[in-house]
């Protein structure tokens, strides 16, 4: 099974991708995390990502298509989060035939708030939220918040995504394999919606 999983800055990918990959044995592909790993290496190239993610824009689109596909190495089932951004990545990878993409549907003030809470932790990977999804008390002094969370980088993240990924979603919903989930409500009942759709879907 090949999934894509899109929606705002904030919406959830992560957060419902990470049941996602354990409960259907999907490969987790989440070109931002690799982004912002590639970024940490401070060489000429980790500089030029970070360039464009702490602004909120997309990096160059054959850098990220790039990374995308060597991510799936000999993967059959795998799940993107967060890729394809554009019309472009999108054409970039017809050939590889998703059976669903799912858009997490949030309005705009919800998804401020919860971006304005979300702690990571650099240990596991795993994303956490202050109010909604509160991590374990003795793991409290590790979490860490993302740089591109900020008001002002927010702000243009969600410029670039209506600007660029919601023609990805209308895309998607012409070849008839969108499946848009109302993605308010605890992080439990959105998963419940997700996995419902990928059940139907099969
Ligand atoms: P990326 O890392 O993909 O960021 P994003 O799309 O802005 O989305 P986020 O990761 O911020 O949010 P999410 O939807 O995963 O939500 P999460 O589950 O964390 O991309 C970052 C940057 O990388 C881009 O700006 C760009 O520069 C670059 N990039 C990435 N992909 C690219 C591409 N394809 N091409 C070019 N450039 C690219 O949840 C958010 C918070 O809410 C958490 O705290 C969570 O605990 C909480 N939460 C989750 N669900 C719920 C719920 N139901 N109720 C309450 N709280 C919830
Ligand atoms: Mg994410």
């Amino acid at each position: 099974m090949k999934l894509i999983i899109l929606g705002p800055p904030g919406s959830g990918k992560g957060t419902v991708s990470e049941r996602l990959a354990q409960d259907f044995h999907l490969f987790h592909i989440s070109v931002g995390d690799l982004l912002r790993k590639e970024a940490k290496k401070k060489n000429a190239l980790g500089k030029k990502i970070s360039s464009y993610i702490d602004k909120g824009n997309l990096v160059p689109y054959q850098l990220a298509a790039n990374i995308a596909k060597k991510a799936i190495g000999t993967k059959r089932d795998y799940l993107f989060d967060g890729f394809p951004r554009s019309l472009e990545q999108a054409q970039e990878i017809e050939n590889l035939k998703f059976d669903l993409a799912l858009y997490l549907d949030v309005p705009e003030k919800e998804v401020v708030d919860r971006l304005s809470g979300r702690l990571l932790d650099p240990a596991t990977g795993k994303t956490y939220h202050r109010k909604y999804l509160p991590p374990p008390k003795n793991i409290m002094w590790r979490l860490v918040q993302r740089k591109d969370d900020t008001p002002k980088v927010i702000k243009e993240r969600f410029k670039v995504y209506h600007q660029e990924t919601e023609l990805v979603i209308k895309y998607y919903q012409k070849k008839g394999i969108l499946a848009k989930i109302d993605g308010t409500g605890s992080p439990k009942e959105v998963y419940r919606r997700v996995k419902k759709a990928v059940k139907n879907s099969r």
